[in-house]
């Protein structure tokens, strides 16, 4: 696919919000990788590395929340060494990015299943949200092992647990069972990398959200691609299912 140019002269629009919560599906970094005559995991890498990137940029653009799927309860199934590779990024990403994450502000906060990853993993998951979560410059929530229809299932399992009463079960209450629970719904879907699906990413946060598609491939997506996509929600009008 060809690329399009990259043009750092993006600016906001003045006077309309920005969003509170962008969430990203970072697709494209296996062509990235491909279109250099690399392996996949050097787009994985670079991917990684640019997380850091929009992640800062957000901040200064004001942005309260970034989502970042980061890996899918079907992306289990890809060749295995991707996936060792994949969980091996992740971890050395706890390990190397949190002393900064957490001097500059940043909450980590996850959102999937913990059951099927690695103990270990698991812990290092629990003690990066421990450890940040009284920040409040932003939050980044990692998607991970996350699966839309699979945290609804949770959601209801959890309910049920509860012995949550017919009648209290309304949308309010749905939403406080999911992964997501106090966090605002998304304003703002992006997706990178050329194709129009939501991949079961935040089927229940997203109802609302605007959305935006670009065929740059992720970790090409860089600061001028994120104001880029800013200043296109700016542009659009969210109506909520009313009249104007
Ligand atoms: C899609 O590209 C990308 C993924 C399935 C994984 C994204 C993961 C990262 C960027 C690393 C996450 C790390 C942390 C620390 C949160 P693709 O492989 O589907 O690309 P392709 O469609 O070009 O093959």
């Amino acid at each position: 696919m060809t690329q399009p140019q990259q043009n750092p002269e993006v600016s906001l629009v003045p006077d309309r919000p920005v969003p509170q919560h962008i969430g990203i599906i970072m697709d494209g970094n296996g062509r990235w990788a491909k279109a250099r005559g690399l392996p996949r995991q050097a787009g994985h890498r670079a991917g990684t590395k640019n997380i850091r990137r929009v992640l800062e940029e957000a901040v200064r653009l004001g942005i309260k929340v970034l989502t970042v799927y980061a890996f899918s309860t079907e992306n289990w199934g890809r060749p295995q060494e991707e996936v060792k590779h994949l969980m091996w990024l992740i971890s050395k990403s706890i390990q190397d990015e949190l002393d900064e994450l957490d001097a500059n502000g940043v909450q980590i906060r996850h959102s999937g299943r913990m059951a099927g990853v690695n103990p270990q993993l698991q812990k290092d998951i629990r003690w990066a949200i421990e450890r940040t979560r009284h920040n409040d410059r932003i939050i980044l929530n990692v998607a991970f092992n996350y699966g839309g229809r699979a945290e609804i299932v949770d959601a209801v399992r959890h309910i049920i647990e509860d012995q949550v009463p017919p009648e209290e079960v309304d949308e309010a209450l749905i939403s406080s069972y999911l992964y997501t629970a106090g966090l605002p719904d998304p304003d703002l879907i992006i997706r990178t990398g050329g194709e129009y699906r939501l991949s079961n990413f935040l089927t229940w946060q997203a109802a609302y959200a605007e959305y935006y598609a670009t065929p740059v491939f992720w970790p090409d997506f860089d600061e001028a691609e994120l104001r880029r996509a800013v200043a296109v929600y700016q542009g659009r009008e969210r109506r909520f299912g009313l009249v104007k």
